[in-house]
């Protein structure tokens, strides 16, 4: 599949079938994050596959915003360590996070990003998960067959666009023949 036909295509996908991700697909997935580009290639991540129901039940049961973790079969954990890459350790992590989802698309699987960074119960992941203390733990990424259809829908290229300095304005046609 084409780069920019997963971007775009790609949805948020929060409910699952009843139906296992083959191993090799969930490796994939984390091949793709493991290229991803980082600081000084300082590949501050670690990722946890969980796949056990009653762990994901368990934190399913403490996001409120996670309860999907329940359904999927198989969630990716993704942990930061800040000491291998000091000031851009949310930008790596990101860049691998995105992989993923990409990856997981193309292969005919739905995700979802599911923020646990800086929340009230990212320690209580770190509990349940025997993480080190050294780690943050950025997100949860559910990973299953998708039991529905989503859309979404995002801001104008123009309201979120500059041409040469901050607040001068994209207008899209003129940009393309030449004029702007
Ligand atoms: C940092 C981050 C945190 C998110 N946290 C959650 C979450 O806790 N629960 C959830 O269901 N979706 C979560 N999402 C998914 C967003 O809601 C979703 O990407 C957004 O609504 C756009 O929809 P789309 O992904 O289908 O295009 C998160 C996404 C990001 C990037």
């Amino acid at each position: 599949m084409d780069v920019f036909e997963a971007i775009l295509k790609r949805r948020s996908i929060r409910r699952y079938l009843d139906k296992p991700v083959e191993p090799e697909k969930v490796l994939k997935c984390l091949e793709a994050a493991r290229w991803a580009p980082s600081a000084h290639n300082s590949q501050p991540w670690h990722f946890i596959i969980v796949r056990d129901k009653s762990v994901r039940e368990k934190l399913a049961s403490i996001h409120p915003y996670g309860k999907h973790m329940a359904f999927s079969p198989v969630v990716i954990i993704v942990l930061a360590d800040p000491e291998k890459s000091p000031l851009f350790w949310q930008n790596d992590v990101g860049a691998a996070i995105q992989n993923i989802l990409l990856t997981a698309f193309s292969e005919g699987l739905g995700s979802c990003w599911i923020g646990v960074q800086f929340t009230p119960f990212e320690e209580e992941f770190k509990r349940i998960l025997n993480i080190p203390d050294k780690f943050r733990v950025v997100c949860a990424i559910t990973l299953g067959y998708p039991a529905h259809e989503r859309t979404s829908t995002r801001v104008p290229l123009e309201d979120i666009v500059s041409i040469e300095s901050y607040g001068v304005k994209l207008d899209v046609e003129s940009f393309k023949s030449g004029k702007q």
